[in-house]
């Protein structure tokens, strides 16, 4: 490791851009090892005994949205599945193995369901342009998009990927709720909640939606609040910022006066 040049001397998608070689990438891995014990001896022989990671990551693939740096954690800190859209399809034994792992043995307090803007499998979804084999991993997202057509629909066209890739995250956190790994954590007492995030990569910044899991309340009702605010936050695409700069409000304020929730008996599917 003492040979490793400084961190701060090597640039690596500036060191990419000059050059296709891969030894850029063991330079810089080289030179970050050695900045991490130098800042925190012991660093690496402490992550050998154990992971402790509170929260689980479920993001897109994107190169974009890289779970660790946008959250300043560190290695052992979060413990991260990622795929083509951020989809937890029922039988995706890849996606619920890694959610078992999580919950029941490293114990994690937080699961993300992440989404992002601009998001080429949520665009593609709601376009339904063919890229190929992943048309049929899509194709959930596609699922998403018609039962929410209504009000997709409704939005200016500008905002429509956008508010589907809030949409997605929704639903992708009811089927994390609804795994039998996550009904039997509940089941037994275990303290686990999953949230609804979204990525600006314009930006940087991740939103909370608002849509929280703890087994403990009517999944249903939680679901179609998350959509109702959705939906208000996406056709007023100037109040944005005020309506979720940090917590979004509780579900009975999200709707304007003259605007009353959507009738309680309506199904999930009808929520728009
Ligand atoms: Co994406």
């Amino acid at each position: 490791m003492t040979d490793a040049a400084p961190i701060e001397t090597l640039h690596l998608t500036d060191n990419l851009r000059m050059s296709d070689s891969l030894d850029d990438l063991f330079a810089h891995n080289r030179a970050w090892s050695a900045q991490m014990e130098r800042d925190k001896p012991g660093f690496f022989s402490g992550l050998v005994k154990q992971q402790t990671p509170r929260y689980m990551w479920i993001g897109c693939s994107d190169s974009r949205v890289p779970a660790n740096q946008i959250t300043g954690l560190e290695p052992g800190e979060v413990f991260v599945h990622r795929n083509v859209a951020n989809i937890v399809v029922h039988s995706d034994l890849n996606a619920l193995s890694a959610i078992q792992f999580a919950v029941e043995h490293l114990k994690v307090a937080h699961i993300m369901v992440v989404g992002h803007y601009g998001c080429a499998g949520v665009k593609a979804a709601l376009s339904g342009t063919r890229i190929g084999l992943a048309d049929n991993w899509i194709r959930h997202i596609q699922d998403v998009r018609d039962r929410h057509h209504v009000m997709l629909d409704s939005l200016p066209e500008e905002v429509r990927a956008d508010a589907l890739c809030e949409l997605n995250v929704a639903e992708q956190v009811v089927n994390v709720a609804v795994s039998t790994v996550m009904v039997d954590a509940w089941g037994r007492g275990q303290k686990v909640t999953i949230h609804g995030w979204s990525f600006g990569v314009h930006d940087g910044l991740l939103q909370d939606l608002g849509l929280s899991v703890d087994g403990g309340k009517p999944l249903e009702a939680m679901y179609k609040a998350a959509v109702q605010r959705i939906r208000y936050k996406w056709s007023r695409p100037g109040e944005t910022v005020t309506l979720l700069n940090g917590k979004p409000p509780a579900p009975a304020e999200a709707a304007p006066a003259g605007q009353p929730p959507a009738p309680e008996g309506s199904s999930a599917q009808a929520a728009d």
